[in-house]
Formats: C-alpha cells, structure tokens, sequence
C-alpha cells in the first residue's frame, strides 16, 4: 500500500515562489508514488483574516495555483480545510492530552509574544499546532512535506500524537515525518530575508514579468561585493540560493568561478536565474489564470477531494472516539 503525503497552506494572500519551492512543489512530486492530500488551512488563516471575500477569493486563488502547478486531481485530493469539520472535533480531543507548556513553546506564539502583542493574542494563535497536529493525524499521513519554519509545529504533532496514544491506545495514531527539501528550506525573498507574505518581500504568478524580472535584478547580493571587482562568496548570497535550485551543475561551477574571482558581475550572474524563474512560470502563468476563470471547475476538483478526505476522516474519528468511550460500546 501507498504511503500517505499530506500538507495544508493558509488562505491568506496569494501563494509565493517561497510557498511553492519549499512546499507546493515537494508536495505534487509526492503525488505519482504517495496517496496524496493537500488542503487551503482556511481554520488557521482565521487566526488573523478578518475579511470574509478576502477569505473567498484567497482559497480560489491557492486552489488555482495548486492546480497551475501540477497537482493532478486524478492522482492526489485538494479539498479545503472547513471541508472537513471532524478537524475541529479532533483537535479539541487532543488538546485534551497537550500540556500548556508545549503550545507556551511555539515560534509563532512567543514572536507574537515577544513583540508586546500579548493582548492581541487569540486562543486560536495559542492553540494553532494542536489544529495543525489534528489535520494531521487525522488522515494517518506518513510524510509532510513543508518548510523549514514548519519543522517546530511537526515536532509538537509527534508529541500530541504520543501523548494521545500513551493515555488511550498504543498505534491509534501514526507519528508523521516532515519532508523538508534541504536547498529549498529557506527560500530567500527580494529583500535577502525568508520569503514571507509578513514581509512583502515575495514573487508570485500574479505579477507579470517585467515584475518578476525587476525583483531579482535588483535583489541584494553578498553585501561585500561594493564595486565589481571586488570578488564575492556565493554561499552568504541570496541568487546563488536561486543557482542551487535552477542551475544545473556547470552553472553552477561558472557562478563559483565568476563570483569568487570577480570575473563575472551580479547582474550576469542574476540574468540565468529570471530566464529559468520566468520560463518555468509562462505555462504555470496560463494554467492559472484559466482555473481562475473557471471557478465552477476548481469548486468541483476541491468537492471530489473533500469526499475522499472526509472518508478518511470519519475512520480516524470512529477509532478515537471509541478509544476515549465516546461510543455506546
Ligand atoms: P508565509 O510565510 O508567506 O505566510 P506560509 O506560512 O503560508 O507562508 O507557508 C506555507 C508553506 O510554505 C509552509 O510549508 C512553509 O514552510 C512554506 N514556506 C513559506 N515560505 C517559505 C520560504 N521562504 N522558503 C521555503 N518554504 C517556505
Ligand atoms: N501551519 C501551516 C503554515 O502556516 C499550514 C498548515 C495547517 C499545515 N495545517 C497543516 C501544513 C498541516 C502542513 C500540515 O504554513
């Protein structure tokens, strides 16, 4: 039997190269050999979107790129989170078995924290990896395919998931892996930080490609290369991130040379990367903006998956319940 892959991504914005690298990609990769589900978290998005359109049009805008992409309905589910409501009875059963500790611990919390946005801070900020461990657990998921910032919300999902089984049953739910592709982890955005929708700092298919282009040329590099002559090194900069995901190895070894030499400038060096960055979006371009258009289609696609998921689902949440003596016995 097939493994199971699984990953969710919140309905705020429009999803960036940063979204797509780290994890979209990974995850349709999965879809030929793993049973594959991926969702739009609109639950978690709920923690700050105040915007019931904003909402809407986000979800419809993730599901279009999704498809864009490559995610193929045939071969992996896309359904969206609320789609699924069992999510939220799980995730109170679980955090029936978390300790305060653990969720006092989470980057996100402790940022919001630490920034003095204690009084802004909903419950559902604080009990966001509880839900996130529930949407997993849920479908049994083997693999979890994510970013590097997700690995902390994965850690708590094993530490739900052994809690719950050592007070109710040994097995009742499967310890998932995160999938976290090295070179991608951190994919840099235009201002040299994490490509976030925070920083405003992202590239996505919405733009056009005068946009794209402008980003990259004019993205920081290793900030000691002041003048051209001077020579550079490409693991402290930015594009090369960009080379180690594009570039095939002779590329590569031509950006070594060039840039630890100062044989090549950084506007050279960048030209590669719009070229590949650019080509590999004008299919993607196009497939989207036809499942843009088409919202009865992508409506369709995201109910087909929602069946299969709700499936899975209901099994998961007749085992637990049972297990907890939530059944007539
Ligand atoms: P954002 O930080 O823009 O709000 P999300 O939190 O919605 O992005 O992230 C959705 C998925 O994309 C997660 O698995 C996350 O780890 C991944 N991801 C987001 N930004 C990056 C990035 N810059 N590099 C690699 N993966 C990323
Ligand atoms: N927390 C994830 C993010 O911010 C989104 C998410 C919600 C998720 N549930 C998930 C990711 C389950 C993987 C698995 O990006």
């Amino acid at each position: 039997m097939k493994k199971r892959s699984l990953s969710g991504i919140k309905s705020t914005g429009t999803p960036h190269l940063g979204n797509y690298l780290g994890m979209i990609r990974p995850a349709i990769d999965l879809q030929d050999d793993f049973d594959s589900f991926y969702f739009v978290a609109e639950y978690h998005a709920l923690t700050s979107e105040r915007d019931p359109a904003a909402m809407r049009a986000s979800t419809h805008m993730i599901a279009a790129n999704f498809l864009a992409f490559g995610l193929d309905p045939a071969r992996a589910a896309f359904f969206r989170q609320s789609d699924v409501p069992e999510v939220t009875e799980l995730a109170w059963l679980l955090s029936c078995v978390t300790h305060m500790g653990l969720l006092e611990r989470a980057h996100g919390y402790k940022a919001a924290k630490d920034q003095g946005k204690e009084k802004e801070i909903n419950h559902g900020v604080f009990s966001y990896p509880v839900l996130m461990a529930a949407d997993i657990l849920i479908y049994d998921s083997d693999v979890v395919p994510i970013g590097r910032d997700q690995i902390q919300h994965l850690e708590m999902t094993r530490d739900i998931a052994v809690k719950l089984n050592l007070a109710f049953g040994e097995n009742l739910v499967k310890l998932p892996e995160a999938l976290v592709r090295e070179e991608v982890a951190v994919v840099p955005g235009t201002d040299g930080r994490k490509m976030s929708k925070s920083y405003n700092n992202t590239i996505s298919l919405r733009e056009d490609e005068d946009s794209v282009a402008k980003k990259i040329r004019t993205m920081p590099t290793d900030p000691a290369r002041v003048r051209r002559t001077d020579p550079g090194t490409p693991s402290i900069c930015p594009v090369w991130q960009f080379h180690l995901v594009y570039s095939e190895e002779g590329r590569k070894e031509w950006v070594r040379q060039g840039c630890t030499s100062a044989g090549i400038g950084c506007l050279e060096c960048k030209q590669p990367v719009i070229d590949a960055v650019l080509e590999e979006q004008k299919p993607m371009r196009e497939r989207a903006q036809m499942y843009m258009d088409d919202p009865t289609l992508v409506r369709n696609i995201i109910s087909d998956g929602c069946e299969k998921a709700r499936e899975l689902a209901s099994e998961t949440m007749r085992d637990v319940r049972e297990a907890m003596g939530l059944n007539y016995g």
